[in-house]
């Protein structure tokens, strides 16, 4: 497809100037519109063979609905959104247009982004899918298709757990009044890591972790596995038989490895 015009609503930084910057590289047009932009979401809208919605996740719904019945069938509707089932659903209620669920699974301030992943939720048309799945793949990034709920189920394991787990981490060691100067003179290079980890969370956007968790339609299920996960493990600590703990690591390998 040539001369594509592609505009990108969050354009002005994060994930959606990730995107500019990757089209732009291909000699696709691109138009940018954030909240303070001389374009808006109507000029946009206008304007572009494409739109992408790439604002937070709670002004998401909000921006669907302004912008989904301005497009014609023939365009594309895509949003970047960390969850796909209720995006996906607003986007195929507030518009006629081609619609396509995308979630890069990395963040904007990576350095190098080559081999990293994409899910693509084909919802709605098959004339733009080869084109932004090429556009990827091309682009080094390894392109997978699912439905919503697919992924959400999956974000629940690899966002909500992953982040309940630094989260509670880092309340823990908050816990424990342990001045900061302390903990660094008795730390390990793997908590080292971990402390980094737990840095990026509280403090980066713990806007957009705190959506990811309290967003996600399997996030009740998984925490409740938490704790059950975390009671055993109390119990095999608690045993005071080493042995136990051991042989519940070594049987936990055996499926995870
Ligand atoms: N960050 C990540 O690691 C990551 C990874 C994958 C997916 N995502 C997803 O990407 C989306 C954006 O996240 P982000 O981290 O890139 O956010 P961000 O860095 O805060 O950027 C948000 C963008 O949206 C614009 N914006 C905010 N509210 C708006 C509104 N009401 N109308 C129009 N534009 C608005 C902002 O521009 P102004 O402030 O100038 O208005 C800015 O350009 C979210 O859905 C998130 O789940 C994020």
């Amino acid at each position: 497809m040539n001369n594509i015009s592609v505009g990108i609503i969050g354009g002005t930084r994060g994930m959606g100037s990730w995107l500019a910057g990757l089209m732009q590289k291909e000699n696709t047009t691109v138009h940018i519109c954030g909240r303070k932009t001389p374009l808006g979401i109507k000029d946009i809208a206008k304007l572009c063979h494409v739109i992408v919605v790439a604002v937070p996740i709670a002004a998401t719904n909000e921006v669907i609905k302004q912008v989904g019945p301005l497009l014609d069938e023939d365009k594309l509707l895509m949003d970047l959104t960390s969850l796909k089932k209720e995006p996906v659903e607003m986007m195929l209620a507030h518009t006629r247009a081609e619609v396509i669920g995308c979630h890069p699974l990395f963040g904007p301030q990576m350095q190098d982004f080559s081999g990293q992943n994409i899910i693509l939720c084909p919802a709605r048309g098959t004339k733009w899918l080869t084109w932004i799945k090429e556009l990827f793949q091309n682009n080094t990034y390894n392109v997978f298709e699912t439905d919503p709920a697919h992924h959400d189920k999956m974000m629940a394991i690899v966002q909500v757990l992953n982040h309940l787990h630094t989260i509670s981490l880092g309340m823990t060691i908050a816990a424990t009044q342990t001045p900061p100067e302390e903990l660094d003179r008795f730390s390990t290079p793997a908590l080292r890591a971990k402390i980094e980890i737990v840095k990026k969370v509280f403090t980066e956007s713990p806007e957009l972790y705190a959506d990811i968790i309290t967003r996600n339609p399997d996030t009740a299920k998984i925490i409740a596995l938490y704790e059950k996960t975390l009671a055993d493990i109390r119990a095999l600590a608690q045993s005071g038989d080493a042995t136990k703990l051991k042989d519940a690591l070594e049987k936990t390998a055996k499926k995870l490895f």
